[in-house]
């Protein structure tokens, strides 16, 4: 069984339907409201636990009843939740999702208690992830604690993924470095390499740059046109499998936790990994909401 460390972030998403997103100064009612687990890591670390790998999960949560909410979630699960550490002053992050009629959102962040983890939260971790097969990390957490997870990770032959979500123009080059498969959708690599992602020639592009500032392996995710990769020197293209979509919240989420618990060490199953991940996250578009859309194993094997 594989073993997955995420490093992440745990949000209440506060799900609100809206026809369209407003214009600015407009006042617009809402169809309907509802609230769902979610934050970019958690929705990771579930995803690879019902993939079928054990997981533990390095976070920081609130001590607030939306912190025993996500927790009992957790456990749920199944996820090792021995490094989730509970911050006495700042609350739980929430997530403000507006989600239109074509299942597109816009999404506002409260960072909150993912912004408190610090280095030494990550040193307390370490046997964790030196034990792993493969740490995963995303931005909605501080950067130098990526950092540090990621040396420990490199020291320990441990696969690294970099999910450089919400997008972010500057990532350091020791984390470009540290890091053995990005994953970006195409607005996170055109915010990383300025080069504007639409067709497979700029996804190259984009890719070689990424290589270029020291990055060995790419996949970009294009949504429902599917995802490319740039992996062990070859190319290619995954197409994604045609639903009708419903909500896209946490689609790339839990590609990267299905993709985790699929690959082999030494890449060379890429493809299969990407089609399999691909086949999970076309289930969770279908359903609204993050965590409660995240398929288990015996949902994606059929
Ligand atoms: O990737 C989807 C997630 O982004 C949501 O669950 C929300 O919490 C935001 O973090």
């Amino acid at each position: 069984m594989k073993k997955i460390v995420v490093l992440g972030s745990i949000n209440v998403d506060i799900i609100l339907n809206i026809a369209r997103l407003p214009l600015p100064g407009e006042t617009m009612a809402m169809h309907d409201r509802s609230t769902a687990g979610g934050g970019k890591g958690a929705n990771q670390a579930i995803a690879a636990v019902r993939a079928g790998a054990e997981t533990s999960f390095i976070a920081k949560i609130g001590q607030d009843r939306s912190a025993d909410f996500m927790l009992d979630t957790f456990k749920f699960d199944g996820l090792n939740i021995d490094h989730v550490t509970q911050d006495d002053k700042a609350g739980t992050g929430q997530a403000y999702i507006l989600l239109d009629d074509n299942g597109q959102n816009s999404i506002l962040i409260y960072g909150g208690a993912n912004q408190t983890i610090t280095t030494e939260d990550i040193r307390n971790a370490k046997d964790a992830i030196a034990d792993a097969d493969c740490l995963i990390t995303e931005f909605e957490t501080p950067l130098e604690a990526s950092t540090e997870a990621f040396r420990i990770a490199k020291e320990n032959n441990v696969l690294t993924i970099l999910n450089p979500a919400p997008a972010k123009t500057y990532i350091p080059d020791e984390l470009l470095k540290l890091t053995d498969i990005i994953v970006p959708n195409e607005t996170e690599a055109e915010a990383i390499t300025g080069v504007k992602v639409t067709d497979q020639p700029s996804m190259v592009e984009a890719a070689n740059k990424m290589h270029t500032m020291g990055v060995k392996n790419v996949i970009i995710t294009v949504g429902a046109n599917g995802a490319f990769y740039s992996v062990n020197g070859k190319n290619g293209f995954v197409n994604a499998y045609k639903v009708n979509t419903v909500d896209t919240t946490a689609a790339g989420d839990t590609f990267i936790g299905y993709l985790a618990s699929k690959l082999n060490q030494d890449l060379d199953n890429i493809e299969e990994a990407m089609k399999f991940a691909s086949k999970a996250s076309s289930i969770t578009v279908q359903t609204q909401g993050a965590q409660n859309s995240i398929p288990h194993l015996r949902d994606v094997e059929i």
